[in-house]
């Protein structure tokens, strides 16, 4: 059985990232510009934030944090948003959700320039990776994609079963590993709170990837034998003995599945450091204007 340690995984491809960013300033060009918008004071988005902060800082990356309190209006975020889109330094931003119940997500997304969307959740980009084209793609499934490619999995013709259909991870996955290419090729099952028989979805999959957001959702006897599972939770549960009086756990009860599985994605350690990886490497792709000039 192989642990898909996205930690290793994350601290090569950053070293790699180091290298071209250093490059890329000896020729003569500003170092890559990240922001960030966090509002409120939502423990997991500010861990989140600071994580992004210090991955810009180790690879040479310039960064902006933008802190807005929680009762923001839509309006004042859209200003906030309609800066960034002006400001020429900055070459790629994210909005980090969940935002607060009385802002539409729909609204912001669209409010981002595409050009700087380095989440990849404007329809702009969400329609370009639909359709096979390069664009931003969206960094979860991003950071999945180079997971699996790096740790050479072979998704061809196997079957796929995607468990959520959120439209930062499910959805897009479900598309992207259903795509022509390496990784794809694959026949996926797209999976969600209404489909009838989850379990026996479940055990025909060769490749999972749960992204639920319930805590050890999935157990051993949900899975196949040689299965390769990624589990893109990380959910807080409480745990008294933890100084800070919780523990990440995923959706995919770990320790009842790893006897059977082939490979699998710990949490914390999995998923987690390869969304940040991949939001990275769209910064840079931003920065280069490899996507758009
Ligand atoms: N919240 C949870 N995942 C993400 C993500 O990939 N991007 C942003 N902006 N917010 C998130």
């Amino acid at each position: 059985m192989t642990i898909l340690d996205g930690n290793a995984l994350s601290s090569k491809i950053k070293e790699e990232l180091k290298g071209r960013v250093e490059k890329l300033v000896t020729e003569g060009n500003k170092a890559p510009h990240l922001a960030a918008i966090l509002v409120g004071d939502n423990p997991a988005s500010q861990s989140y934030v600071t994580n992004k902060i210090k991955f810009c800082e180790a690879v040479g990356f310039t960064s902006t944090l933008v802190r807005k309190p929680a009762n923001i209006s839509e309006e004042e975020l859209i200003d906030v948003i309609q800066m960034l889109n002006d400001d020429d330094d900055i070459d790629g931003y994210i909005v980090q959700l969940p935002l607060p119940g009385h802002i539409n997500d729909e609204k912001i997304t669209l409010a981002i320039d595409y050009r700087k969307d380095v989440d990849g959740f404007h329809p702009m980009n969400f329609g370009r990776m639909a359709e096979g084209m390069t664009t931003f793609l969206p960094a979860t499934p991003y950071g999945i994609l180079e997971m699996m490619s790096r740790y050479g999995i072979d998704t061809d013709g196997k079957h796929c079963v995607v468990v959520g259909r959120s439209n930062i991870v499910g959805t897009p996955m479900s598309i992207l590993l259903s795509r022509k290419g390496n990784p794809g090729n694959c026949t996926v099952t797209l999976t969600h709170s209404r489909t009838r028989d989850i379990k026996e979805e479940l055990l025909r999959a060769d490749i999972i990837i749960a992204a639920i957001g319930i805590p050890n959702f999935i157990k051993g006897d949900m899975v196949k034998e040689g299965a390769v599972v990624i589990d893109v939770g990380i959910n807080r549960v409480t745990d008294d003995n933890k100084k800070s009086g919780y523990r990440l756990v995923g959706d995919v009860d770990f320790d009842d599945v790893k006897d059977k599985v082939s490979a699998i994605t710990p949490v914390p350690g999995g998923v987690g450091p390869m969304t940040v990886t991949a939001l990275m490497l769209n910064t840079f792709k931003a920065a280069t204007k490899e996507i758009y000039r």
